[in-house]
């Protein structure tokens, strides 16, 4: 196990903050994690598990240890005539695992193109977009318990998942680190085009019958399209959910607002944040090094030498504003350390 004192994290988190954290361990294997888990328990320490650090705030320096997964390896656990499981260590980049499978030809993972960081973390939050979600390829994921460091299996309905959501972000939050996940993926697949961008890609380049290969094309070039690179801009995809309100509350926002973007979420409606923080006037604001980016009003951008503290206040503003022009209350989607 890699043992760092004193480290910066500019390179561990897509906000590209630079903060420091008092230590961090790179962990390679079960064993080591074992060890790391040993180590903070009989010492007390703070300790934080990251992963591809795409989806994290740091507040400021961190005082405690950073436990670094970068677990890697993929194979196949099952193969039937109609799927593949896939499993695969909690280290391997999402995207890399996505183009795998797409190579195969195994369907199911290919909307999810693209997302920065780690297998570990897509349980989650329960990653998702243009049109699908982690949870309709998952099928079992393995997970050490930070008090006893043994390993439990979860099925799909033990996660809880939901929009943005899962078990791991409520009752077990912090209780166990995700060292592998498992997926269903199709040999026999359908393709999900559902999402009005993908379907105009496909009519825009005269694709009649998409292949899933297509499907990640389309999507990579939606995202590229609409997305900041953090390698250039530092970011951490949307900063907020999308609200979930109810019909009656909807009503009211769009007898004033017709114009207002929103979709069914079984009974109730969910709102486009980014239209929300964009009527209310954010898009392309920028103060000191923090923005607003420009293409899409619900990432908030680092634009080289931002603070933590400049991020902060710049949400803080942006959902009192919301709230003051809507009544709509965001909540974030990142996870602020
Ligand atoms: P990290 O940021 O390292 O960690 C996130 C959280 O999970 C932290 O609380 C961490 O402690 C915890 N965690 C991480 N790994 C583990 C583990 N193995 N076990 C237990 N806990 C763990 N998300 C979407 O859902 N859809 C999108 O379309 C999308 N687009 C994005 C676009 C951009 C440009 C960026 C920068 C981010 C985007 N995201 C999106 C957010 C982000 O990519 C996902 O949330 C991703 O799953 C985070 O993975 P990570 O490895 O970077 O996790
Ligand atoms: N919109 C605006 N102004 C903006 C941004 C969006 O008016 O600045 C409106 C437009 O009408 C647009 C609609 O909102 O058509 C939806 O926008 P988009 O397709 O970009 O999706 P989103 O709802 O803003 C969500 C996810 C993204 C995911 C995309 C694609 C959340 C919080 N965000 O964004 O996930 O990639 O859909 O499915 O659910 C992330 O979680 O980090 C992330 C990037």
């Amino acid at each position: 196990m890699k043992k760092i004192e004193n480290v910066s994290l500019k390179n561990y988190n897509t906000f590209g903050l630079n903060v420091k954290a008092k230590r961090m361990f790179i962990i390679n294997d079960i064993y080591e994690l074992n060890e790391s888990i040993e180590y903070i328990n009989s010492n007390k320490d703070d300790s934080l598990i990251l992963s591809g650090g795409s989806n994290i705030l740091f507040k400021g320096n961190y005082n405690g240890t950073i436990i670094k997964l970068d677990i890697k390896g993929i194979h196949i656990a099952e193969k039937t005539s109609n799927h593949v499981f896939l499993r695969v260590n909690c280290g391997e980049e999402w995207d890399e695992f996505v183009s795998y499978s797409v190579s195969n030809n195994w369907g199911g993972a290919e909307n999810l193109s693209l997302i920065p960081g780690k297998v570990g973390a897509s349980p989650i939050q329960n990653i998702g977009a243009y049109g699908a979600e982690l949870k309709d390829i998952f099928y079992s994921l393995e997970a050490m318990d930070v008090q006893t460091g043994t390993l439990k299996t979860f099925g799909k309905e033990d996660c809880e998942f939901g929009y943005r959501n899962s078990i791991f972000k409520n009752a077990l939050k912090n209780k166990f680190i995700i060292c592998s996940v498992t997926f269903k993926l199709d040999i026999n697949h359908n393709i999900n085009s559902s999402y009005k961008a993908i379907e105009d890609y496909f009519i825009d380049n005269n694709i009649s019958k998409p292949k899933i290969s297509d499907v990640r094309r389309a999507v990579i070039s939606i995202r590229k399209e609409k997305l900041p690179d953090p390698e250039f801009l530092g970011n951490a995809g949307s900063f907020f959910k999308n609200p979930i309100i109810s019909k009656e509350k909807f009503e009211k926002i769009k007898e004033k607002n017709p114009g207002i973007v929103s979709h069914k979420e079984k009974n109730q409606i969910k709102l486009s944040a980014g239209w929300l923080i964009e009527q209310a006037g954010w898009k392309g604001y920028r103060k000191n090094d923090a923005g607003v980016y420009d293409k899409q009003a619900l990432v908030i951008v680092n634009y080289g030498n931002a603070k933590s503290k400049d991020i902060l206040e710049l949400s803080e503003i942006i959902k009192e504003s919301v709230f003051n022009k809507f009544g709509v209350k965001l909540e974030e989607e990142v996870t602020i350390i």
